[in-house]
């Protein structure tokens, strides 16, 4: 019922960098339900509120705390674990963090690229990689028309800029040494604004109204006008599992950079989002917009999925309506003690599937 990948993960030994995180502990549930052994290298959850703790995933995966910017430490995981796939979404992924620490952002997401290609280079178990990075790669021209995989790289704020560093790290190594025969199938993934229970990171809308509507207190929205695209958390795991499954059973044919992002029709605004959560929340209190200095952030931004939906039969499932209530459904399912939440992120993922 949830296996959309043809049973291709179950048995399979699964390595994700980033499994404490958002992404990377909802996937580690879909990937465990469907029968994978999986093994997770990241930093400590950050927050007891965190999904990776809230679900209790560290008694149900293989999880061993380490930093993506310790390459032997990163190599010795991988050489005793000696996975088939692998996937990395350990990284520092907020744009005003990347301002606050570029030093620190730029370390973990080009050297820790860097080191989880070293790893799978170095790890013969390994048939099939991917990095997952984002829509911010594209070098932005505030243009109406989505994004293709073909666009230049780009980005001016820090966190964008090492992603788009993070592809062009994944090019050369597919170009240098993943070409050849005998070497791991690797492709990367590109997704928008994810959202969905569990995420708990600061300067986020949704984890930030929810933050404010716990403690009472309102939530001042930063550039309302900015349009994303918006996306369940499941909807860029599901391509990612799919793109795993493409170079598993087809090969090389499928490296490369996929999009997986919304609709085209389907890009709507921070304030748009504000105004779905409020009609399911309407005790949710707004402030006026923050007058804070303002840094840079891409205004106009969407991904053309075109290739994706086209080759790896992969499209997104919901709506925008459907996302924001799935997205908020997972929430009030944590803010109620009585639910087990794993089981909740277990019933979520059945409903999408069923989609
Ligand atoms: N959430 C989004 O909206 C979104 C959008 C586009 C792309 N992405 C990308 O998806 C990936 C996952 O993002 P997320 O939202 O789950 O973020 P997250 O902050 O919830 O999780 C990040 C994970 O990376 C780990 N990590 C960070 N620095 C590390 C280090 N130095 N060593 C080892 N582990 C480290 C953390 O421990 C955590 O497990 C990232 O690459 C991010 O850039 C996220």
């Amino acid at each position: 019922m949830i296996d959309l990948f043809s049973g291709i993960y179950s048995g399979k030994k699964v390595l994700l960098t980033g499994d404490t995180g958002f992404k990377g502990s909802w996937m580690s549930i879909w990937l465990k339900e469907m029968g994978a052994d999986v093994y997770g290298y990241a930093l400590p959850p950050l927050t007891n509120k965190d999904n990776f703790v809230s679900t209790k995933l560290a008694a149900k995966i293989s999880h061993t705390d380490g930093d993506v910017r310790d390459k032997n430490n990163l190599e010795k995981f991988f050489n005793e674990v000696k996975p088939d796939v692998a996937f990395h979404l350990a990284a520092q992924p907020l744009v005003i963090e990347s301002y606050n620490h570029p030093h620190y952002n730029f370390e973990t997401n080009l050297m820790g690229t860097v080191n989880f290609f070293e790893a799978v280079r170095n790890c013969t178990s390994v048939k099939a990689a991917i990095n997952v990075t984002t829509d911010k790669c594209y070098q932005n021209n505030e243009w109406l028309w989505g994004y293709r995989e073909n666009d230049a790289m780009g980005g001016d704020d820090p966190y964008s800029a090492s992603k788009g560093c993070s592809e062009l790290i994944t090019n050369s190594y597919i170009k240098s040494f993943f070409s050849k025969e005998n070497t791991a199938h690797v492709a990367s993934g590109r997704a928008g604004n994810v959202i969905g229970g569990g995420d708990w990171a600061e300067n986020r809308i949704i984890p930030d109204m929810i933050r404010g509507y716990e403690n009472g207190k309102g939530t001042s929205v930063r550039n309302p006008q900015s349009v994303r695209p918006w996306q369940f958390v499941l909807e860029p795991v599901y391509g990612y599992l799919k793109l795993g499954e493409k170079l598993l059973t087809e090969g090389k044919s499928y490296s490369g950079g996929w999009n997986f992002g919304p609709a085209a029709y389907e890009n709507y605004s921070v304030g748009d989002v504000v105004n779905e959560v409020r009609k399911l929340i309407p005790d949710i209190k707004i402030d006026a917009p923050e007058l804070k200095e303002k840094l840079h952030e891409a205004g106009l931004l969407k991904l053309d999925i075109t290739k994706a939906v086209n080759q790896l039969n992969w499209k997104p499932k919901l709506n925008f309506k459907e996302t924001i209530e799935f997205t908020i459904k997972g929430y009030l399912q944590e803010l109620d003690a009585k639910n087990n939440i794993y089981d909740c992120r277990v019933e979520q993922i059945k409903n999408y599937c069923a989609k």
